[in-house]
């Protein structure tokens, strides 16, 4: 823990995993909108982000959460199974012909718009736009809030809320049996998600299911191919898909880095963290941090008990887990089944130049 003087990123640092753990579990650090709110220009967008359940805090995310967690249960998730495999083997038959593909645009992007458009109801012709839509979100997301993150963050939260404002005034018409229709009958259910919260929670399910699983798709096979022992034993021993999975979570986390800002002064290991100052958490970091992990720098996907802090800690740890692990499993699983000699056409491994994601560009493999 120590802090930063950097003009732009001004705050602490909090790389170790006991004290990330602390931190999150102590509700007197607050998540907060990225979009501040002295800013009127931005009130719109301001509205939305104050509805996410990632930026509010105890009440308001107890009440918001509790709503949406019924239609996330792992059984839920589960039905989704037959989707997923289906859109994968699609997927893997056309590479198949073609001999090569970016593991990215070809597999991880196309699997995770797709899932999270069935699950919302929103067609997945539309996922060139999801595309766009989350890159450019995800590079806005600095937290350094400067005019040009903030305009960027605008114009692509506000072309985000036009577009679902025409899909639920259709379900409000003609209700269907996806998660968009279920949501709006909470909404008319005693008027218990309001129309701006019915807004953000589809903003945030959208974005936040796309990233980072792609992410994590992409690394993991990355690693794979880096780690010829370890794919070989994944290929021999099937079984290890569960702990491999966890292990690509913790080696290569896809969020890196998470916000939190003190509401009062609190005390964390001796130092005092001042009412209003930034606290970082890498969680990359602290998924490494040999207090806790042995070997943290070696790559095992029998690794076990693995307690990673991937998907965040506490109250707003991921909604959306189970799916992201159940997507990365079935792909992973099928490709390594249906290709034996999976190859890298290029070992350089190109991450995107962004603050908070381990994100590669393109991943090209036969
Ligand atoms: C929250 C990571 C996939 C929905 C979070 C947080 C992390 C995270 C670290 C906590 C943020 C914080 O505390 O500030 C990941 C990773 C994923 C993934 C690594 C994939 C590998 C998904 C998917 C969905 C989703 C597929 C939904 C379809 C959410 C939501 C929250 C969240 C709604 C906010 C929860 C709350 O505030 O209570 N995620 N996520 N995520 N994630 Fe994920």
């Amino acid at each position: 823990i120590y802090k930063s003087t950097l003009l732009k990123y001004q705050g602490w640092y909090i790389t170790g995993y006991e004290e990330t753990v602390k931190i999150l579990k102590d509700s007197r650090f607050h998540s907060r909108p990225p979009i501040p709110a002295f800013s009127r220009n931005y009130a719109n967008v301001r509205r939305i982000q104050e509805n996410m359940m990632l930026f509010t805090n105890p009440q308001h995310h107890r009440q918001l959460r509790s709503l949406v967690t019924k239609f996330f249960t792992p059984n839920i998730i589960n039905e989704c199974r037959p989707f997923i495999e289906k859109t994968v083997d699609e997927l893997i038959d056309q590479v198949i012909c073609r001999g090569t593909m970016d593991v990215v645009s070809d597999f991880a992007f196309p699997l995770a718009s797709s899932v999270i458009a069935k699950i919302l109801g929103v067609p997945a012709k539309d996922y060139p736009l999801f595309k766009q839509w989350t890159a450019t979100f995800i590079q806005s997301i600095d937290f350094t809030r400067s005019p040009k993150t903030l305009g960027n963050s605008r114009k692509v939260t506000e072309e985000i809320i036009a577009y679902f404002k025409k899909i639920i005034r259709a379900r409000e018409q003609e209700p269907k049996e996806d998660l968009i229709s279920k949501l709006i009958g909470e909404k008319q259910r005693e008027e218990k998600l309001s129309y701006d919260e019915l807004i953000a929670t589809c903003v945030l399910l959208l974005i936040a299911g796309h990233e980072t699983t792609v992410n994590l798709i992409s690394s993991s096979i990355f690693l794979l191919i880096q780690n010829p022992r370890q794919l070989e034993n994944l290929q021999d021993n099937p079984e290890f898909i569960t702990t491999a999975i966890e292990e690509f979570l913790r080696f290569e986390s896809p969020a890196q880095l998470i916000a939190r800002t003190a509401s009062e002064d609190i005390t964390v290991n001796e130092t005092v963290i001042q009412k209003g100052e930034q606290v970082y958490l890498f969680l990359g970091a602290a998924n490494r941090d040999s207090r806790k992990f042995q070997n943290p720098h070696q790559l095992d996907i029998a690794r076990n008990p693995n307690p990673h802090l991937a998907f965040g800690h506490s109250s707003h740890f991921c909604l959306g887990s189970s799916l992201a692990r159940l997507e990365a499993k079935i792909a992973i699983q099928r490709l390594l089944q249906k290709v034996r000699n999976l190859q890298a056409v290029d070992f350089n491994g190109h991450y995107r130049k962004i603050i908070g994601f381990k994100s590669l560009v393109e991943l090209n493999v036969t």
